[in-house]
């Protein structure tokens, strides 16, 4: 049984992406599927409004729109555009594509909070807060670099970015520096106001059982829900929507962003005479698209939020993988960035090409590497060597041959094989497994051309011209069930042909199940090619794009680690003392559950220890046995993920983490000076 249609309403939505940046191939990654999946409902029969829109407020808004001496308007209306055209382009179709600065947002912002304060879920604190004696102001979030209180890296006020990524409270930050003017920052006394989270655990941790989607989004926050801190949800800021009742206060930008969801379905309601509370107030499935790394403020903050508030929690998170370009993390500042616009809509590639590759490079959680040679490889073997081969030869056949679609009916064993396909797709998409059912489809591209080729048409109309219109037919029949189930993916092609094939009625709004009825007699033209290879050239010159980018962000990045470097602090022999650093054996190591990132390793450094590392990436539990390491033995103890740690295993800090080891082996519990 599939999950769809169902007698409740469905809403679907796209995280919403900040106004403070263009487009990029990461981003794709949440809206390609996510329309995929609302095109694929329709098709299913289900109705379903599909929400998205541009994320207004926050400090990195603010603080671009003064570097840029725009104000935070006009920066946001000029992104809100930008995002749009891409959609556009893209075919990416939401319902609406609203913004968090609305006055129906801030409306709905100020009632929820409203309802939050009215239920005993907001309480004021005084805090400890960044200020600059010199630019007279708060310094919220962004406003403050200095060090991450968790790991020592380099932060900023409300993110270890570069470090252990772990989410900061105003006032946690160290070493804390005003980002307008460099001085170092003060401390004052503020009230702020904090929602109150950490009553929430009973509910989170029952609603997280019931709750759809990836593992990836789910398997984290049942961890993450058992340990809840409350958050403050004020900061001092001109932008954004005001904390009632505090002139001089605004909400934090992880209040109002998502219930931009609500406030966006009641704009849809308002233009299209829809109902918006039978999706926010009553039983219904809210699906949230998400990227992995937000999935805290959607499977915990947001659902808490909803609850103490009165509305419907979603029903479904689905979060993506991590983009990687070149096999190399994505990153704006190093240049590991592929723009929508600039390096692939401006060079005439056809948005289906991309929707293609990200639906079908791999699993919906897992890390998607963007390639240009991949991306030729798919396109050229797949969509132009199965997909679009299949789909051209057949018609062109049928064209020459018999100038029509012939009479005559479709083979059971076809209509079977085409309703297999059906059932396949469907069930992966229930598990929001793009490459499944996209793979499934490709099976069926490549059964009609094997199909075709052992029945050599091209042979049969000589001798025998019934049989060879049966084959046709049945190949044609084929082709009609490709092009709807490949619509969600590839609509603009599959577009152009179902109208090449002549079927009445519109594609977009056709149902899977159409592809079991059979495909009228008429008339055909000669079609025309839908997909064409890619040339070495045209992927070479992508390449050069590419490279130059990085290289010159290598320069940069190179200055700035200079800089960096020199403002470490200088310790003495004695403060170096304090570290037990020592040579240990590794006696075990094995996966911890739920996480893909963390081993649980023994390990012995004179004595037996239980170390979790975060090195599952990189290396292989079995290799380890048996290995030396180099442990920090008087580290904090610390939980992950409900296993205790006790030392810290060392490694140079690159990704996928290269272990120190002794030059030779030495006894177990030596120390490092
Ligand atoms: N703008 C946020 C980001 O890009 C996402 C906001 S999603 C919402 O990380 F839930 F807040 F709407
Ligand atoms: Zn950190």
């Amino acid at each position: 049984m599939s999950n769809f249609p169902s007698d409740k309403p469905v809403l679907v939505t796209c995280g919403l992406p900040y106004a403070n940046g263009k487009c990029h191939i990461g981003h794709l990654r949440t809206y390609v599927p996510g329309d995929i999946f609302v095109r694929s409902l329709r098709k299913q029969g289900q109705e379903a409004v599909f929400v998205c829109g541009s994320d207004a407020h926050g400090t990195p808004i603010v603080v671009n729109a003064e570097e840029l001496k725009i104000t935070p308007t006009e920066l946001v209306n000029k992104y809100h555009k930008h995002f749009e055209s891409i959609f556009k382009a893209m075919e990416v179709e939401f319902s609406i594509f609203g913004n968090t600065d609305s006055p129906t947002n801030h409306a709905r912002t100020n009632s929820i909070v409203e309802a939050l304060i009215d239920r005993g879920y907001v309480y004021p604190r005084v805090i400890r807060l960044a200020y600059c004696p010199y630019d007279e102001r708060f310094l919220p979030d962004r406003y403050v670099e200095g060090i991450c209180p968790y790991c020592a890296k380099p932060a900023r006020g409300d993110e270890c970015d570069q470090g252990c990524g772990k989410h900061l409270e105003p006032g946690e930050i160290k070493n804390a520096k005003c980002r307008i003017c460099g001085n170092p920052a003060e401390y004052r006394e503020q009230e702020h106001f904090f929602f109150k989270l950490s009553s929430f655990g009973g509910f989170l941790s029952d609603y997280l059982k019931t709750l759809g989607g990836t593992s990836n989004a789910i398997n984290y926050a049942k961890e993450w829900a058992k340990e809840l801190k409350d958050w403050c949800i004020t900061r001092n800021l001109e932008w954004g929507v005001r904390f009632p009742g505090h002139e001089d206060l605004v909400v934090y930008v992880w209040v109002d962003a998502p219930i931009g969801y609500i406030s966006f379905t009641e704009e849809w309601a308002k233009k299209t005479g829809g109902d918006w509370e039978k999706y926010w107030r009553r039983d219904s499935r809210i699906i949230h698209f998400i990227g992995e790394d937000i999935t805290y403020h959607h499977c915990i903050f947001w659902p808490a939020m909803l609850k103490g508030a009165g509305y419907t929690p979603p029903w479904a998170v689905v979060a993506s993988g991590m983009l990687k370009i070149d096999d190399k993390k994505f990153s704006k500042s190093r240049g590991y960035v592929v723009w929508v616009d600039e390096d692939y809509l401006d060079h005439g590639f056809h948005p289906d090409l991309l929707r293609y590759y990200i639906a079908n490079y791999t699993s919906h959680t897992k890390e998607l590497n963007f390639s240009w040679k991949v991306f030729q490889d798919k396109v050229n073997n797949e969509l132009v060597g199965a997909l679009g081969n299949f789909l051209h030869r057949t018609q062109h056949f049928a064209q020459k041959n018999f100038g029509a679609v012939p009479d005559g009916k479709v083979d059971k064993e076809i209509l079977e094989k085409i309703k297999v396909t059906i059932e396949t797709v469907v069930a992966a998409l229930d598990e929001y497994e793009f490459k499944k059912a996209t793979d499934a489809m490709m099976e069926l591209a490549a059964y009609g051309n094997s199909y075709f080729q052992s029945r050599e048409p091209w042979a049969l109309i000589k001798t025998d011209k019934d049989e060879c219109a049966r084959v046709v037919k049945n190949c044609l029949q084929i082709g009609k069930a490709l092009i709807l189930l490949f619509e969600p993916t590839l609509p603009g092609n599959m577009e152009k042909a179902w109208k090449q094939l002549r079927i009445p009625g519109d594609v977009h709004s056709a149902r899977f199940e159409d592809a079991l009825i059979e495909i009228p007699a008429g008339e055909l033209k000669v079609p025309e090619i839908l997909f064409t290879k890619i040339e070495d050239k045209k992927i070479k010159e992508m390449e050069a794009i590419l490279d130059k980018r990085i290289k010159i962000a290598m320069s940069k990045e190179k200055k700035h680690e200079e800089e960096a470097k020199e403002e470490k602090t200088e310790i003495t022999y004695e403060e170096f003392q304090k570290l037990d650093i020592r040579v240990g054996k590794v006696l075990s190591a094995e996966p911890i559950k739920g996480s893909d990132k963390l081993l649980k390793l023994e390990v012995d450094i004179g004595e037996k220890r239980q170390i979790v590392a975060g090195i599952a990436k990189s290396h292989d539990p079995s290799e380890l046995v048996g290995r030396q390491v180099v442990v920090m033995a008087n580290m904090k103890p610390a939980k992950l993920f409900g296993v205790e740690s006790r030392g810290m295993v060392l490694a140079a800090d690159v990704e996928g983490a290269v272990l120190l080891m002794p030059e030779k082996e030495v006894k177990e519990g030596t120390r490092v000076r």
